[in-house]
């Protein structure tokens, strides 16, 4: 393996900002016949702190056409607001479009004049190039406008080298969605533009490692063998290592989960494996290649896969037996990330932060393209792990999935459906944790954090499990004797005995009496967790609304991570974190038990 790390030259200084000037006549847009009245101009950072990092946009909209600032308006605002959540600063980075001027009706991509109006601003870049370490072309037109392609969702979060058509050489570019993007309902993807955006100024600041793979593309079945050999013997040295491998087959289609005789997907093209980063054996599944296969297959170590449901029926149907525990990464990344996509050719943006594209290789550079996959599997299956166990849900993906796994096997192998018993013991062995993960947050919501459900007007006979508190209430006493809640015989009249209280009547004192009250069972719903940041005095969280146009407060999984980076002390938001992810187990993969509690 060799890995070469380079780190950005000592950066000229930067060039001083170009003023922001009104638009004229002599520098309009012909191709999209502005008027006076547009207004453009890049914004650029002034002092010497400069992220040097370039976001790039489309072209100006409603408000920016008259502020003449580039991201001006809402999607300026969803800019904002997403550097602010990434721990940045917006004066820090250069922001500019590709096109500065406003386009008609504000369509600019995929008009037939695009390219005419990117072409005509290309000297404008000029002196805003130099002053980028990185280049963040947000959306398909910029994109397109230094690659010459388009594909945004496939290109983001790759480094990838484009040209400006300038003469200035190559430009580090990392491609983004457009904010307006994650604006129009997609705010999954907030996630990545953050991440996008993190790695960018990473890199301006710290320079690209350059990660050069070491893999073996279909030697000799010899050489296959030897390479197997010698995983069994590094399995014996390090019986934690894991093997991850991935298949190719005609027609590959990731959600197929079906074992179907006739499916083409049954036919094994080739097989990748790999057990240390960026090292990867890729073989074609033929005869002369099975002991390889095999003995790398059967060892008992643990083994990784991306989508276990696909591989692990086409192997076994191809006569190979998979042995050891078998972690499948896509599920794992589920549970980190169950909002985002499980590709993992947009996961590998996250776990391999400098690997370079390849899922456009599969027909070109199959054996690569092979290899790539299992070295990409390993390497992120070793980052979500990592993040499972930070976040505390690594027992989570343990207990409810990889445990699963055997029973999910062994029944499929028989061709039957999951026993329906091994399923209610699963769920109710899962409604059980989820019951002491519950009795493990209640223990640490403070009674002032907890909503009444219902106080007792007079002290109750069983007091068990109820609160109580002082305070002052009008007490009915015997206006005599001072008893309190005096009762109608208290005040009878005798005929051969004289009463004392007889003539008493029953008057209202204040005094301070022990108040009963019993609380509402502890959920981890919004209104409570709400309730909750208002008792430890911390802020709610929020987010943008689109239907009703506001903020409004959040306690969804992106606000409770949140919550656990800024209080790590606090065990109640990934205890909540970890309740929600059972839940979602129990829903998806298990089943809830049928008893009513
Ligand atoms: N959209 C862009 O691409 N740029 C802007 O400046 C505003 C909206």
């Amino acid at each position: 393996m060799s890995l070469s790390t380079t780190t950005a030259q000592t950066p000229p200084p930067i060039a001083p900002p170009v003023k922001v000037r009104k638009h004229n006549h002599e520098l309009g847009c012909p191709v999209l016949g502005c008027t006076g009245g547009d207004v453009f101009s890049p914004s650029l950072v002034v002092g010497d702190d400069s992220y040097r990092v370039a976001l790039v946009g489309e072209a100006l909209g409603e408000t920016e056409a008259k502020t003449g600032k580039p991201f001006d308006g809402k999607a300026g605002f969803k800019l904002t607001r997403l550097i602010e959540w990434a721990g940045l600063k917006r004066e820090l980075f250069d922001i500019w479009n590709v096109v500065w001027c406003r386009p008609p009706e504000n369509k600019l991509e995929g008009t037939d004049y695009e390219q005419a109006a990117v072409e005509w601003w290309k000297p404008y870049w000029r002196p805003l190039l130099s002053r980028a370490n990185v280049v963040v072309p947000m959306g398909n037109v910029p994109l397109c406008a230094f690659t010459g392609r388009k594909g945004i969702l496939r290109a983001r979060g790759y480094f990838m080298e484009g040209d400006s058509g300038l003469g200035l050489g190559g430009v580090r570019l990392l491609p983004t969605v457009h904010p307006s993007f994650i604006q129009r309902g997609q705010s999954k993807y907030s996630a990545a533009f953050i991440h996008d955006i993190q790695k960018a100024v990473g890199v301006a600041r710290e320079g690209m490692q350059f990660e050069t793979p070491d893999y073996l593309l279909d030697p000799s079945p010899s050489v296959a063998y030897a390479w197997a050999q010698d995983y069994r013997k590094a399995l014996q040295d390090a019986p934690t290592i894991r093997l991850a491998y991935d298949i190719e087959t005609p027609g590959k289609d990731e959600d197929e989960s079906e074992s179907d005789e006739d499916d083409p997907t049954y036919f094994i093209w080739r097989i990748g494996f790999a057990y240390e980063p960026l090292r990867a054996l890729s073989i074609p599944w033929e005869p002369s290649y099975i002991p390889a296969i095999k003995l790398l297959l059967a060892s008992p170590g643990e083994k990784v896969v991306w989508n276990a449901s696909f591989d692990n029926p086409r192997i076994r149907h191809n006569g190979v037996e998979i042995n050891g525990l078998i972690h499948d990464g896509m599920v794992a990344w589920h549970i980190l990330h169950s909002d985002l996509p499980k590709g993992l050719g947009f996961v590998a943006t996250f776990t391999c932060p400098f690997q370079p594209p390849w899922k456009h290789l599969s027909t070109k550079s199959p054996a690569f393209y092979n290899a790539t996959d299992a070295d990409v599997e390993l390497r992120s299956f070793l980052t979500i792990e990592t993040e499972l166990k930070a976040t505390g849900l690594w027992s989570v993906y343990q207990r409810d999935v990889l445990d699963l796994e055997p029973i999910l096997v062994h029944m499929s192998r028989a061709g039957m459906p999951i026993d329906p018993a091994v399923r209610e013991d699963r769920a109710i062995q899962l409604a059980e944790r989820q019951r002491t993960t519950l009795d493990s947050m209640t223990a640490l919501i403070p009674p002032e954090a907890r909503k009444i459900e219902h106080v007792y007007a007079n002290p109750p006979k069983v007091i068990e499990g109820l609160l109580s508190r002082q305070t002052i209430k009008k007490v009915p006493i015997c206006s005599r004797c001072g008893h309190h809640r005096p009762r109608k015989d208290h005040f009878k009249r005798f005929v051969r005995k004289v009463n004392p209280c007889g003539e008493a009547t029953v008057t209202l004192q204040q005094q301070e009496v022990a108040e009963f009250y019993r609380l509402q069972p502890f959920t981890p719903s919004r209104l409570q967790l709400m309730t909750y940041q208002k008792a430890v005095g911390r802020a709610i969280p929020t987010k943008w609304d689109k239907k009703e146009g506001k903020r409004k407060p959040t306690m969804d999984e992106k606000a409770l991570r949140g919550l656990v980076v800024k209080f790590p002390l606090d065990k109640l938001y990934p205890l909540v974190l970890s309740f929600r992810e059972l839940d979602k187990v129990a829903g998806t993969y298990i089943g809830r038990p049928t008893y009513k509690e």
